[in-house]
This record gives structure tokens, sequence and C-alpha cells, in this order.
């Protein structure tokens, strides 16, 4: 069973986002753990002198999840060509230690617009070691109103790409060389 830790960047209620998260949870592989990270919001904001011994609980927390994970998913909205602070800063919480050093990573999109986060989110995670994974998914829910995301996201073809996605990611990181259709 792969544990694969999921990274939503945004905070809103009805976000895209993080309904696409919680529907590629939903649909991952049965040997595919996928489960949600809720503690963006109560990240202090990243500070140096506060890490090692007086690292504050909930970076602690992230930082365990992370290292145990096998696996990574972000899905990440873009903010005025940027990612939200949020993301940076649990990002900026794994940078000094090892947790993102070689673990797996796929982005996912739930906007077809965001190149400039995209680009951003993909040279941060790499400079960090994350290993970037080639694949990933985009479906486009940007706008949606939330039944309408529900539908979207409850499609078959959809729901087949979902589960595509992490099947392949998972493939990448057991090293069976699966490519995704992406
Ligand atoms: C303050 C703000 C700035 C935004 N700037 C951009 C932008 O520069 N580029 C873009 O593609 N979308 C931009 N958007 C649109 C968001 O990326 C879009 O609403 C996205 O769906 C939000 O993600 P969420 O549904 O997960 O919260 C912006 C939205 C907000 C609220």
């Amino acid at each position: 069973m792969l544990n694969i830790i999921a990274i939503s960047g945004s905070l809103r209620a009805a976000s895209t986002n993080s309904a696409l998260l919680a529907a590629l949870a939903a649909n991952a592989p049965a040997d595919c753990r996928v489960q949600l990270y809720d503690g963006l919001g109560r990240l202090p904001i990243f500070n140096p002198d506060e890490e090692g011994e007086r690292t504050p609980s909930e970076a602690a927390r992230l930082i365990e999840m992370i290292t145990r994970a096998d696996g990574v998913i972000v899905s990440c909205p873009e903010y005025a060509h940027g990612m939200p602070g949020g993301m940076k800063n649990a990002l900026d919480w794994l940078v000094s230690g090892e947790a993102a050093v070689g673990k797996p990573a796929m982005l996912v999109h739930a906007s077809p617009r965001s190149l400039y986060a995209r680009a951003a989110l993909a040279e941060i995670m790499r400079t960090m070691s994350f290993a970037l994974f080639g694949g990933g998914l985009e479906i486009a829910l940007l706008g949606k109103k939330p039944a309408e995301i529900e539908m979207i996201l409850d499609e078959e073809a959809n729901r087949q790409a979902m589960r595509e996605a992490v099947r392949a990611f998972a493939g990448s990181i057991r090293g069976q060389n699966v490519t995704s259709s992406y």
C-alpha cells in the first residue's frame, strides 16, 4: 500500500483544487491511500529561527507526514501570477530538512490557466529536490459552482483519468516506468 499526501494550495471552503484532490483520493487505485493534508491554514509563517527544537507543532506534523509519505500530490491555485502564500509557506517549512529530498511529487491542476503558478511550483519543488513526476492531470473546474464541480468529478471519464493519474504516479514511485497519458 502506498501512502500519498495531497496538499491543496487553497483554503477556500468551496475550493476547486481541494475538490479535485478529494476526488483523486476517492478514485485512487486500491493499493494507494491518498490522504489530504488539512493543516495549511494553521502553519505559522516560516522563520528559520523557529526550526529544529523550536519547530512549531503544525510544521513538525507536516514535516513528519511528508517524511513518512511515499509521495506527494499538489493542486494549487494561482494568485497574481504566483502561488498562494500558504502553499509557499508550507514548502518553506520543508526546505531545510530531508523530508523533500528525493520525495516523489506530482502536480495536478483544477484550472486550465495558472501557468505561472505551475512553473513556479515545479521550479521550487525541483530546487528542494522533490522527484517531480513528469505526468499529472488537469480537470478544468475554474469558476464552477460546487454542484457543477461534483458532477464533473463524478463523470466516468474523469474518474478514470484520476485513477489513471494516481496509478501512473504510483507506478513511477515503485520504479515500474509507467508513463502517464497526460
Ligand atoms: C486574489 C486572486 C488572484 C488571482 N489571480 C489569478 C492569476 O493571476 N491567474 C489565474 O489564472 N487565476 C487567478 N485567480 C483565479 C484563481 O486561481 C481561481 O479562482 C482558482 O480556482 C482558485 O482556486 P480554488 O478554487 O481552489 O480556491 C485569482 C484569484 C484570486 C482570488
